[in-house]
């Protein structure tokens, strides 16, 4: 069973929260790095705090939650071996994993609902990568971040 972390801003923590529990009743277990209230904050912190989780190896996938999933998404991608993609349709979650591999899914609370928001958890969490070619295309990233 993967193990998943999840994060969000102020903008997010009851979307988060409805996530985060639905994962939980599935059997997942979900490490929760805030925030949990609407006071105003700034995402990148917990952009940070999940996918240093992802990075140590302590979870293998991460859904970060902002206003429009945008801002998560590029903090996200700034951390070595995070590949964030925001997803604001079902289709684009389940090729995120199949072809990109991602391992973190953004979305936006003021994008989505909460069914569409279930959904592309769901997803997410379980679709497998591909791997063949597209892995090819993915030790490409680290190529880049290595900066060969
Ligand atoms: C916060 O107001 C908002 O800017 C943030 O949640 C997010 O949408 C940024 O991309």
């Amino acid at each position: 069973m993967k193990k998943l972390v999840i994060g969000c801003d102020h903008a997010a923590p009851e979307l988060k929260a409805i996530v985060r529990d639905h994962l939980i009743q599935r059997g997942f277990e979900v490490i929760d790095v805030g925030t949990h209230t609407t006071e105003s904050c700034n995402y990148p912190d917990y952009a940070h705090a999940l996918c240093t989780k992802i990075q140590s190896g302590e979870c293998d996938l991460g859904i970060l939650i902002c206003g429009t999933g945008i801002g998560m998404s590029m903090a996200a991608n700034k951390h070595k071996g995070i590949r964030a993609a925001c997803c604001s349709d079902t289709f684009s979650a389940r090729l995120t994993r199949l072809h990109n591999d991602a391992n973190v899914l953004c979305f936006g609370a003021r994008v989505v609902g909460q069914g569409l928001a279930l959904d592309l958890a769901d997803i997410f969490v379980d679709t497998e990568f591909e791997g063949g070619k597209h892995k090819t295309r993915i030790d490409m990233f680290a190529d880049i971040e290595n900066g060969q």
